[in-house]
């Protein structure tokens, strides 16, 4: 039977106590959800996704005291972050207890927990006793989906129910800092500017671009990707009639235009900000990119965001989905 969308909690409770998925929304993006603590629940979502096994899952919690068996200790810094951060878009590394199977971590000793900030999520882990395992609920190497109906379109003959808790307000997916190092890293930027870690804990490193490292798959170098071929968009390409572009705010594609001594119709761009706002265009990023490839556009051009606050994240996001298969 193909899932279900609402927002009944108490049906989403019996679905995952009785080892089915759900779809449950985050600030974030939307995730697809198992019990972590049951191996056969999580490898379902390995065979929904098609994701390899060697890419590990992050569970996900409601309150901090379900965190305290599945790690083995909390550094000062980390317990700073959880402070200042949690609920919000940050997943955090420790080394993992005994509690947690090898097949949410991929083999690894180290765990990913990220307590999710959307009512209806919070809501739902603080009624279950166990964490959720849950990675973005998309194909794997596609766009992460910011919307029930995104889940829907490409994992209902996967999944048992999807909550819908509206769309994702962030947009791209939580930052990741590990803490397995003397010095934090993070592996993923996301929700979080590394500017905001660095406001709570000081200096971290950011090891984004080691791309041959397969210690969080989202760096992989494809990911992300919308089948529509995506270039980057400068003021010297080319300009031919079937040309397609995304632009990072309306005055960037009026500068464009101006430049270029074109004038572009409506169905030959998209904008990802029209208040020039980071936090805008990354909310809007893959809705925008997964938009290209319901309109069959079969390539167009993309433009970087300017490289202050989430637009790091938001460009980390934009090359992955340059890089094709
Ligand atoms: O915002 C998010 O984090 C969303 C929502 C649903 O919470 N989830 C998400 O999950 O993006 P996923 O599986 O698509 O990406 C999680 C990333 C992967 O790249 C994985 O490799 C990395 O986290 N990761 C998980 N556990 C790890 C670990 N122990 N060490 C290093 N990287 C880890
Ligand atoms: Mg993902």
């Amino acid at each position: 039977m193909p899932a279900t969308i609402g927002t009944d909690i108490v049906f989403a409770k019996q679905i995952l106590n009785r080892g089915g998925l759900v779809g449950i929304p985050t600030e974030t993006v939307y995730g697809l959800a198992a019990n972590g603590l049951n191996e056969e629940s999580v490898a379902k979502i390995f065979a929904a996704k098609n994701r390899p096994f060697f890419d590990p899952l992050i569970l996900h919690i409601g309150n901090i005291s379900q965190m305290v068996n599945l790690v083995d200790g909390i550094p000062t810094n980390a317990q700073k972050l959880i402070n200042a951060l949690w609920p919000g878009p940050l997943t955090i590394i420790f080394n993992k207890s005994e509690l947690v199977s090898e097949l949410v971590t991929g083999g690894l000793p180290s765990v990913g927990i990220r307590m999710p900030n959307h009512p209806l999520t919070l809501e739902l882990l603080k009624t279950i006793d166990f964490p959720l395992a849950a990675p973005s609920a998309n194909p794997f190497g596609y766009v992460s989906p910011t919307s029930a109906q995104h889940v829907y379109e490409q994992l209902h003959n996967e999944i048992d129910y999807i909550l819908d808790g509206g769309p994702s307000e962030v947009g791209i997916e939580s930052t990741i800092v590990s803490f397995l190092n003397d010095t934090p890293s993070i592996l993923r930027l996301g929700g979080y500017s590394q500017e905001t870690i660095e406001s709570i804990i000081g200096p971290v490193t950011c090891s984004l671009n080691q791309h041959s490292n397969p210690q969080a798959p989202g760096q992989l170098d494809q990911h992300y990707s919308p089948h529509c071929k995506l270039s980057e968009l400068t003021s010297e390409i080319t300009i031919i009639p079937s040309f397609h572009g995304v632009f990072y705010s309306s005055m960037s594609k009026e500068n464009f235009e101006n430049i270029r001594g074109v004038k572009l119709n409506d169905n030959q761009f998209e904008i990802l900000t029209l208040k020039n706002s980071d936090v805008e265009a990354a909310s809007n990023l893959f809705r925008i990119l997964r938009e290209l490839d319901s309109k069959e556009i079969p390539h167009s051009f993309i433009e970087f965001a300017p490289r202050i606050g989430l637009g790091p994240a938001i460009n980390d996001r934009i090359n992955r989905a340059m890089a094709k298969r």
